[in-house]
């Protein structure tokens, strides 16, 4: 059994850690991070998952970027303890936060991954969508939530830069009690480990 919950300041340090076990060093350096800075995240979008222990051993981050003027929404980083992996939880936090992001109204979804693991989630590769440099356009992929949503949607990814959008997101990140909305899960899958 593990508890889903959106991340919280609390949860920061934690899950910084969780990043740095999984990705290569240096992963700031990366486009996407880019892009977040300086910009809210979508809290309600953010999750973790804890175990018995109550330690974090998964997470995902949405941030809100730009493609040919269209908000889209940047998904990543998402993370899976080594140990934990293949268990079905990074399944689990990308069902669960698509959901969520589908009910908040968001029509778009992008990210720079790997196609074989992201398609089983409906990710395709975006063809006409460029990632600041240095990214493998193969890696940029993305997601309808609302049929049509990235038809004629064309362009550079920029980051988000409109003042009520960055309003609104620190709004939401800073008052609403998101740690009142934890629910205990399982994972769909039974370890092979
Ligand atoms: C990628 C990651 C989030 C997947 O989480 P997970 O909990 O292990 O995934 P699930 O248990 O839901 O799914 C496991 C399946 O995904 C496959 N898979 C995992 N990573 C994959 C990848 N990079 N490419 C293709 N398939 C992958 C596994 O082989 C397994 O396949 P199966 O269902 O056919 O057995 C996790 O492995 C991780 O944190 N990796 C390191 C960080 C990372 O690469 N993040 C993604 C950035 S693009």
């Amino acid at each position: 059994m593990y508890e889903l919950c959106p991340e919280t300041d609390a949860d920061t340090p934690e899950i910084e850690a969780l990043l740095d076990l999984c990705f290569a060093p240096g992963r700031s350096a990366l486009s996407s991070y880019r892009l977040r800075e300086g910009v809210p995240k979508v809290a309600q979008l953010c999750l973790c998952l804890r175990n018995g222990a109550d330690a974090v051993v998964a997470a995902i981050r949405f941030w809100p970027v730009r493609v040919g003027g269209k908000p889209v929404l940047l998904l990543g980083p998402v993370a899976v303890h080594p140990t934990a992996q293949g268990e079905g939880l990074g399944g689990m936090l990308m069902r669960e936060s698509l959901s969520r992001a589908e009910a908040m109204g968001w029509s778009r979804v992008m990210l720079v991954g790997d196609a074989p693991y992201y398609s089983r989630f409906g990710f395709s590769r975006l063809d006409e969508v460029e990632m600041p440099p240095p990214t493998n356009p193969d890696r940029v992929l993305g997601l309808e939530l609302v049929p049509g949503a990235w038809v004629d949607v064309r362009g550079p990814v920029t980051r988000e830069t409109t003042p009520e959008v960055h309003a609104a997101l620190a709004e939401i990140e800073s008052t609403a009690d998101l740690s009142e909305a934890c629910i205990e899960v399982e994972p769909l899958k039974e370890s092979r480990r």
